[in-house]
């Protein structure tokens, strides 16, 4: 997830492309970068960090009034210098951003470079500069060359490009955002809406397949093969400040809502359903053939996502377990160099993983990041790396990144059971289609959720307890977790089973009990739920639709039917809309929880 703007218009570009890149702030800031169309040639500035120190590095070689900008959130190659956009071809006449990931890039590379092409960075994006430049030595036009370029892409993008001697910007839209403003005498390219408010609120919403060229007369709109299409424009009535939460209240809620997006862009050239097959980047098949036992070490959240790996793989045979990185230091589970430390962290910066990590490495076991940051401290870290690719999450609850986090685990295990065992955790021809319709799903579930209802229901319980079993018991901690952190509540979450070994004795009328039901002896779970109502207490059934517990439950929340890996990550969208519900009720500040932080980097 990244940030692009671009200006056509008759007065200087620079100033409004890094008010557009401080507006888009939000979707990345590992690196920012802007290209000027200066009358004599495309003048570039670009640097890792935040957008104002790439203000504070600026000069004046950046005059024209057509240009584009980037803020970037690192997917391929970490957050450097050479790595920011936007990239050029060699020479300097194309210039181009993206946002997106380019599955076929490491093709395109070998046949550009096998055509000449000389690269400077370890991105996806810079073979879009260099095929468009191919194809222009080829004597197709820009709009030509443009399109060609397009139609060698395979993946997801947002794409905006620009060639030097044309006062033109091209763009194209599949899979990743894009959207025009129309301002008197400008023209505006933006991955959001925010980017660009100051000016206009005068928009046309781009769709997959759409390519627009705009220059000074316009903007035209075709589809890829130059067929002219027709697209509404319309009045955003944001404020500002709202904006930059995309029209939502707070930044939770919309990180709720990106995770159809953030998962399907964790996905994206990682699984094939039809050939039941999946591909983790550096981790080919048999790359885990020696791995005897795994531990997933992490915290808070994470830790509730490693729990859900762990439950993963253990059904399946292997020996998995999880342990909070804090207390690794303690007493770390005996380790030898057959073992697999899997560390869970969205940040890659936790002090307390990032210890469990050395502790890790000094005892000779093999170590992997799972995070959301490139460049971060675990991934440099670790032997290896693999990333969830949520996009920046601002809320200081993470939301979108624990989903993306279960689906990277799910996946992970099925690629080390079938390396280790010879047969995966889960039948591919199950998994695969369920994990491919679980963006649809979410949004069908964000669109039908009666969540706030049931917030407002329970509003004035004393205590709220969440229960689950099997791979629900993560979501219950979970659940748990989300709800006291941002409506400051009372909340606990119990393995179902538990509740009768103590619990119980704090289960009054005024405590709702929570119950998810994944498919893990869902029998049980409802008999430990009707335990607790028995004692007076409301339960709230998190389940399939159909679900028995449906008419036993007091309320329930229902979840698109699903095969049971992935049950448990759709009742968790349920339970944060619950907590959000909640805490908004409260008006607590949902984003910035009292005594938090997003990034916890002391012990
Ligand atoms: C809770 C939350 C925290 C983090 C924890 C670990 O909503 O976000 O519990 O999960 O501080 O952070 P990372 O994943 O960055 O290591």
């Amino acid at each position: 997830m990244c940030g692009i703007i671009g200006h056509v218009g008759t007065d200087d570009a620079l100033e409004t492309l890094l008010t557009g890149l401080e507006n888009l702030e939000y979707r990345g800031y590992d690196s920012a970068g802007v290209a000027v169309q200066n009358g004599s040639g495309i003048a570039v500035e670009k640097r890792s960090g935040e957008v104002s120190e790439l203000k504070s590095s600026i000069d004046g070689s950046l005059e024209g009034s057509v240009g584009i900008g980037h803020t970037r959130w690192s997917t391929h190659g970490p957050p450097t210098d050479e790595n920011a956009h936007p990239h050029t071809d060699e020479t300097a006449d194309v210039a181009v951003v993206h946002n997106g990931i380019i599955e076929n890039y490491a093709e395109l590379r070998e046949w550009l470079k096998a055509n000449g092409c000389e690269f400077t960075s370890d991105t996806d994006t810079e073979v879009i500069p260099h095929l468009i430049q191919y194809f222009l030595d080829e004597g197709l036009d820009g709009e030509a060359a443009f399109r060609k370029a397009i139609e060698n892409l395979e993946g997801s993008y947002a794409v905006t490009a620009m060639i030097s001697d044309e006062h033109v910007l091209y763009a194209a839209r599949k899979g990743s955002p894009l959207v025009v403003g129309f301002e008197d005498e400008a023209f505006f390219l933006a991955s959001d809406v925010p980017a660009f408010l100051e000016y206009t609120d005068d928009v046309v919403f781009l769709e997959d397949g759409d390519v627009v060229i705009v220059d000074d007369d316009g903007v035209e709109f075709t589809d890829l093969d130059g067929n002219p299409v027709s697209r509404e424009r319309k009045t955003v009535d944001w404020d500002p400040e709202q904006a930059g939460k995309g029209g939502y209240d707070h930044f939770m809620l919309k990180e709720i809502h990106e995770q159809p997006t953030s998962i399907a862009q964790a996905l994206e050239g990682r699984v094939d359903p039809g050939a039941g097959e999946i591909a983790l980047e550096g981790f080919e098949p048999g790359t885990f053939a020696d791995v005897d036992h795994v531990q997933l070490v992490a915290c808070g959240t994470s830790y509730h996502a490693a729990m859900y790996g762990a439950f993963a793989l253990r059904q399946a045979g292997i020996h998995a377990t999880t342990v909070l990185a804090n207390e690794y230091s303690v007493a770390a589970p005996p380790i030898d160099e057959d073992t697999l430390v899997i560390a869970v962290t969205q940040s890659g910066e936790t002090a307390d993983t990032l210890n469990a990590l050395r502790r890790a490495t000094a005892g000779g076991a093999r170590t992997l990041a799972l995070t959301n940051v490139v460049g971060s401290t675990a991934a440099r870290q670790a032997d290896d790396a693999l990333f969830i690719r949520a996009g920046p999450e601002i809320g200081v609850a993470a939301t979108k990144t624990f989903s993306s986090q279960v689906v990277m685990l799910v996946l992970l295990a099925q690629r080390i059971t079938e390396d280790r065992l010879g047969d995966p955790a889960a039948d591919p021809d199950t998994l695969l289609p369920a994990l491919s319709q679980t963006p649809g799903a979410i949004d069908d579930l964000l669109e039908s959720s009666r969540a706030a209802a049931i917030a407002d229901r329970f509003e004035d319980s004393q205590s709220y307890f969440f229960i689950g079993r099997g791979l629900g018991y993560p979501v219950a901690l979970e659940g748990a977790l989300k709800f006291k952190e941002i409506t400051y509540e009372h909340a606990e979450g119990f393995a179902s089973g538990e509740l009768k070994h103590g619990p119980l004795a704090l289960v009054t009328a005024d405590t709702p009990v929570f119950a998810v039901f994944v498919g893990d002896e869902d029998e049980k779970t409802l008999k430990n739920a009707a335990e607790a109502q028995t004692r007076g207490a409301p339960v709230v059934a998190v389940c399939p639709e159909g679900h028995r517990a449906t008419e036993v439950a007091d309320a329930h929340l229902e979840i698109p039917d699903t095969d049971p890996d992935v049950a448990g990550l759709l009742a968790n969208v349920q339970l944060q809309l619950v907590s959000y519900h909640a805490a908004a009720q409260l008006d607590r500040p949902i984003d910035k929880p009292r005594n938090l932080a997003k990034s916890v980097t002391v012990e």
